[in-house]
């Protein structure tokens, strides 16, 4: 057992639903089971920089955060103490403030922290466990790529809102005979893609793991309509490989909008494109996030009980355990091209512009 009496928590990275839940689930945990005192600190990491910024987190402070979006604590995605990116006369400088946070959450009497974020959160988390802090961290990202986890929390909850919008659409592009490009989140990873895609009856799904071509894509458009069909829904993940042809049309801006463009000019098809973005990182979370969040929030507080410093919680084969951050930052879960999920969607006809 752990000699701990106070506890920090922060969120770093991108936010998801879910995150109050993890909060709520920790400071509920540490409050009522081990009666230690929680401090939060404000956007993730950066909050222990000005540490009179951090305050105590109290059971009235969690009433009430379970279908709260976002996070109470606030976050950053680009906070980071190693490589911190400031301006000293004028000119941008990057410094290494690591041992004043470390200080700083000293001066907080914190003796462990919970890190609650994405890859980027947990290796800068390791690197503060390298250095000496006591620390856990617990996975998040609404795009469900972190390999040590089978789901992060947040994915569920975009997930709904993706196939809610692919639901809504589907009526729209049938009455118009209409080409249908959406375009969802997922940076390195299809998952959002294909999964909406498959929930939401997607004709067409473009992921980062499966290179694509337009004219497969106008051609695919063609026989649907030789059996009548006269829309077509595409699902297009924002993290896709574009092809030479798109390359050459790229303006920067939404993928969706590119292979929009493509299929236009190269079908002659009217197309609308609709870019999901970040509505897809807010909203209530769904029960599944709320209860993921949950668990997670009590087995981080738990690690820290058990003195098990520098590990992450995760969930395998749906019971939570945990890893060594070290054994989980850097190694990205993506989508298998041969995997089942993407051979159920071939064998119902879904085409992945292969
Ligand atoms: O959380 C991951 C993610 O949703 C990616 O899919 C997306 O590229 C990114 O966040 C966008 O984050 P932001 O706009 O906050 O930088």
């Amino acid at each position: 057992m752990s000699d701990i009496r106070c506890i920090g928590i922060c969120t770093g990275g991108g936010d998801a639903p879910g995150l109050n839940a993890v909060i709520r689930a920790a400071v509920k945990s540490a409050i009522l089971k081990y009666k230690w005192k929680v401090i939060g600190i404000p956007d993730g990491f950066d909050g222990l920089i000005w540490p009179e910024r951090s305050r105590e987190l109290t059971l009235k402070d969690v009433s009430g955060i379970l279908p709260r979006g976002g996070t109470i604590l606030g976050t950053t995605n680009r906070g980071n103490p190693f490589h911190y990116k400031t301006t000293e006369n004028g000119v941008e400088v990057v410094r290494d403030i690591s041992d004043e946070v470390i200080a700083n959450k000293r001066k907080l009497g914190i003796q462990a922290m919970i890190s609650i974020g994405g890859d980027g959160s947990q290796k800068i988390a390791h690197e503060l466990f390298e250095k000496g802090m006591k620390i856990v961290g617990v996975p998040k990202t609404i795009d469900n790529d972190l390999s040590a986890t089978e789901i992060t929390f947040g994915f569920d909850t975009a997930l709904h809102t993706a196939t809610d919008a692919i639901d809504k659409i589907h009526t729209t592009a049938e009455s118009h005979h209409r080409v249908m490009v959406i375009e969802v989140m997922g940076r390195d990873a299809g998952w959002i893609a294909l999964e909406a895609g498959i929930a939401g009856g997607a004709h067409v799904i473009l992921i980062p793991e499966i290179p694509f071509t337009l004219q497969r894509i106008c051609e695919y458009v063609s026989e649907r309509e030789g059996y009548g069909k006269r829309f077509t829904i595409v699902v297009v993940a924002e993290g896709i490989k574009l092809p030479a042809e798109l390359r050459q049309l790229s303006r920067g801006g939404a993928v969706g909008n590119l292979v929009g463009d493509g299929i236009a000019l190269t079908a002659h098809r009217e197309v609308r494109v609709s870019v999901l973005g970040h509505i897809q990182r807010g909203g209530s979370p769904s029960p599944f996030d709320r209860i993921l969040g949950t668990r997670f929030g009590v087995a981080a507080v738990e690690l820290i009980a058990r003195g098990e410093f520098g590990k992450m919680v995760c969930l395998r084969n749906a019971a939570i355990g945990c890893v060594r951050i070290a054994d989980a930052i850097g190694r990205l879960k993506t989508v298998d091209p041969q995997g089942e999920m993407v051979r159920t969607a071939r064998a119902i006809g879904i085409c992945f512009g292969d």
